[in-house]
Formats: structure tokens, sequence, C-alpha cells
């Protein structure tokens, strides 16, 4: 079976606590019972001697009286005592507990232990029952000086003095010394019950707290918030864990944005495919119903259809790139790129095209040609280039101009296309680097965009750990720049 915390407080605390009452009880009985012991066994020792002394002082007649022997047990019951002489073969002479004429009717009493130790120690200690009184006493037993009893009539025969005391005395003493450790003990014991009870409780009851705020998270609640408690180790814990929660919180809505980014892709793209599909399905299938078409027809339609189908390539050679840049499928191959010659080589390629708006492509450093490297996948760069040259030429006016140029800043090289165009305005700017986003959807479809131009330059420029800024004027023109650091 599991205990909770606090069953094993308070069992732990209750059960060392038993042992210590049990075993201080024990000991303190028998230290009790060994002191008190040891004080009555020195008081006999004293009676004796006292009685030696008196029976000394007595001078008795040969055969002791009645009344001198009653006069003895007198002293004895003074003293609280029984008090026995015995002569060298065990027969008793006198016995301040038993009448004179009785004691022929007494046992021998050589044998008693206390009597057999004095017999060889001269002195002697016993607990046990009397066999004459019925009476459990604690006996101590002496060798008689055999110059004391020289006057001391028939007593002078005695050989042991024995002195006795009932041990209810001490029986007494020593169970009220058990009952209040007892006592002491079970006060002890409620007072540490009820303390510890307390104190789990204040230890415990954070943690339950804890647990249930876990168990809310456990359901889904991730705004559950754990509260921080007195005790320093929790407070650590719950900190831990409404970090732990926060962090989670965030990945899940990090998750659920991708999510919905995702499925909004999915649509996007399906839509944007669905397009140059049906024009190229509406194409052949005039060209294949109907008879009575000429031959230029015919060739317009085929080239119509043929227009679609490079589309629907681009698009889907646009989409892969994009899938494969975001996955991290797409490796870069950095090397050193001679920013000059590489952009004039791309300039070139345009200025010998016929655009159709009469667009023209300059390159601003054409006559001053600097030295300048940079790191970087040079294929990749150019697609960056292309593109916003691409944009530059479709978005222009009639007969509008591009530049493409560099500037070399102290650790940088900044790298820049601008163009005359109509500008974009300031609630699309941020949008722009968006998939399928597009300001002008008739005009961007009619120059054959889809929208993913400037994402696939996102993301090749982050790739590069640089940022393509723009900045626009309406009616002016636009300029998409980024910047590269010197090698
Ligand atoms: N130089 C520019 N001047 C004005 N508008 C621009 C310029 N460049 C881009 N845009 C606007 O930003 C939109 C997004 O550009 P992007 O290059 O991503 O897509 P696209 O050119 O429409 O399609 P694609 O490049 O994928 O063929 C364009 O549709 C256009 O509306
Ligand atoms: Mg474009």
């Amino acid at each position: 079976m599991l205990l909770s915390l606090r069953q094993k407080i308070i069992s732990v605390n209750l059960t060392l606590l038993l042992i210590v009452t049990i075993a201080a009880g024990l000991i303190t009985t028998f230290e009790v019972q060994n002191f008190f012991e040891e004080r009555v066994f020195e008081q006999l020792k004293t009676h004796m001697s006292e009685t030696e002394f008196f029976i000394s002082t007595l001078n008795l007649s040969d055969d002791i009286t009645e009344s001198e022997y009653k006069s003895l047990i007198a002293f004895a019951d003074a003293a609280s005592i029984r008090l026995t002489l015995i002569d060298s073969l065990g027969v008793v002479i006198f016995d301040s507990w038993v009448k004179k004429d009785s004691l022929r009717y007494l046992e021998n009493h050589l044998t008693r232990p206390e009597v057999q130790m004095a017999l060889h120690h001269q002195y002697g200690t016993n607990e046990r029952l009397s066999a004459t009184t019925g009476v459990r006493l604690l006996y101590a037993a002496r060798a008689v000086t055999p110059k004391a009893f020289e006057n001391a009539g028939n007593l002078a025969q005695s050989k042991f003095i024995r002195a006795a005391i009932p041990i209810i005395a001490i029986e007494e003493v020593l169970s009220e010394i058990r009952w209040t450790v007892f006592v002491g003990g079970a006060f002890a014991l409620l007072i540490i019950a009820i303390v510890s009870l307390l104190l789990s409780k204040r230890l415990t009851d954070p943690i339950r707290k804890l647990a249930r705020v876990a168990e809310e998270v456990k359901k889904g609640n991730l705004d559950a918030h754990f509260e921080h408690g007195s005790d320093s180790d929790i407070n650590n814990l719950a900190e831990l864990l409404d970090e732990m929660v926060t962090k989670l919180r965030e990945d899940v809505n990090q998750m659920q944005k991708l999510q919905t980014m995702r499925s909004q892709f999915l649509g996007n793209v399906s839509h944007e495919l669905r397009t140059p599909i049906f024009a190229l399905q509406g194409y052949l299938e005039t060209f294949l119903h109907s008879t009575d078409l000429d031959i230029d027809k015919q060739r317009t339609f085929v080239e119509k259809a043929f227009q679609n189908s490079v589309r629907l390539n681009n698009l889907l050679t646009d989409l892969i790139d994009i899938s494969r840049i975001e996955s991290g499928e797409m490796k870069m191959s950095f090397r050193k790129i001679m920013v000059h010659d590489w952009l004039e080589k791309i300039v070139s390629e345009y200025s010998v095209k016929d655009h159709k708006k009469g667009v023209t492509v300059h390159f601003a450093n054409r006559d001053d040609k600097i030295e300048c490297y940079v790191m970087g996948d040079k294929e990749r760069l150019s697609q960056v280039v292309l593109n916003l040259v691409q944009n530059a030429i479709n978005y222009n006016k009639e007969y509008g101009t591009v530049t493409v140029g560099y500037d070399v800043l102290e650790d940088d090289v900044r790298i820049f296309v601008s163009d005359t165009g109509p500008g974009i305005g300031d609630e699309h700017l941020t949008r722009i680097f968006e998939r399928f986003y597009r300001v002008d959807k008739e005009r961007s479809r009619m120059v054959g965009g889809t929208g993913l131009g400037l994402a696939i330059v996102k993301h090749i420029c982050e790739a590069h750990r640089t940022r393509v800024k723009v900045e626009s004027k309406l009616g002016i023109g636009t300029t998409f720049s980024f910047l590269m650091k010197k090698k």
C-alpha cells in the first residue's frame, strides 16, 4: 500500500515517540528500583549496627525475660523493620515478628540465602516472600561481632543479625513512577500527534494544491496558474511548473498557428493550381471540339495552352523550392562571391532582352568596380536578385527603369534593386513576403505571378542570416535591399 506523505510523517513520528517513551519508562523504573534497593540495604545495615549496639548496652540476664523480649520487639518496631537473631546452627533465637513462645516452631534459618552469604562473606542480601510471614521482604544479614554480645544472656549464642523490610513501600513508589511516565508519554504522544498532523498539513497542502493545478493542465487548461507557497522548495517547483506551462502554451499556440497556416497554404495551393489547369483544359477542349478553326486561331489556342502549362510548371517549381527551404532540405553551399562581377552578369542578361513595356535594367556600379566579396550560395542569391528584378520589371510603368547595384559599407555590402513603378502601399508592405500574397491579384495574374517569389526571397535571405528591406513611395518607386557581411 502506498502511504501519503502525511501518513508517513505522522506514523514515523508516533513510532519514534512510542519507542522513546517505552525505553524511558523502562530505564527510569530500573534505575529507580536499583537506587531504592541500595538505599534500603544501607538503611538495613545501619539498623543492624544499631541493634548490635542496643543489645550490648542492655546487660541482659541469662535467660531473657518476656519483658526483655518485648522491649527488643519495640526497638525493631520503632525502626519499622523485622529483626531476627540466629545462632550458629540456624536456630532463631529472636524474631521481632514472632512471639517468644512460638520461636520453637520456626524452621531452621541456616539455609536462607542471605544467611548463607553472611556465613561465607560476613554480609548477605536477598529479596523474597517470607515463609514465616507470607510478606515480600528485602533481607540483609551479617555475622555478629563476637565481643558485642558478651553480656547478652542466651542471646550471646547469636551468630547472625538479620534485618528485613517489606518491599511494598518500594513497589508503591515504583508504580507511581511508572504511572507518571505512562501519563507523560501519553500526553507527549497526543501533542506530537497534533503537531505532526499540523506540520504535515502545512507541508503537504501546497503539494496537493500543485497536484490539483497539474490535474487541470492535464485536462487541457493551459491557463492554469501554479500558486507560489511560503516554502522555498515548493516555490521553486511552482515556478518551474509555471514556466513549463507557459512554454507549453506558447508551443501549442505556435503549433495552432502553423496548423492554420498550413491548411491555408494548402487551400491556396489548390486554388492556384486549379487556375492554370482549368485554362489549359479550356483551350484544349475548344481546340478539340471545334472543327472550323482557322490555322491562326488553332495556333493561338495551342500557344495559350502552352503558356498555362509553363505557368503550372513555374508554380510547381516555386512550391517545391519553398517546401524544401522550409523543411531544411535545401542545402546551401557557401562560397566566396565577387559582388561586382556577379551582379554585372545578372544585369547583362536582362539588358539584351527586349521588354514588352520597354523597361530598361541598369547596373549602378558599371563604371566604378570595387573589389569586394561576400560569402553565400551564388545560385540561391542569384535567385533572390532575379526575383527582385523580375518584380521590378513586372510592376513597373511603361519605359520605366530598374536599377541594380551595391554599396560598400564599413562591414557590409548593401545589394539593392530599385524601380520606377507605382510603389507599394504601407498596408501591403508587411504582407508581400507572405506566400500567395499579391497586392493586386488581377495585375499579378496578368504578369504570370503566383505570389511565391518574395516568400522564396525571404527564406533564402534568412538562410544567409540577413533580411530583405523594402522602401516604397507611391507613384515614385520601390527599393528592395539586403546586407551581406564583407569577406
Ligand atoms: N517592385 C514592386 N513594385 C510593386 N509591387 C510589387 C513589387 N514587387 C512585388 N510587388 C507586389 O508584391 C506581390 C508579391 O510579390 P511576389 O514576387 O511574391 O509574387 P508575384 O510576383 O505576384 O509572383 P511570383 O514572383 O511568384 O511569380 C506582387 O504580387 C506585387 O503585387
Ligand atoms: Mg515576383
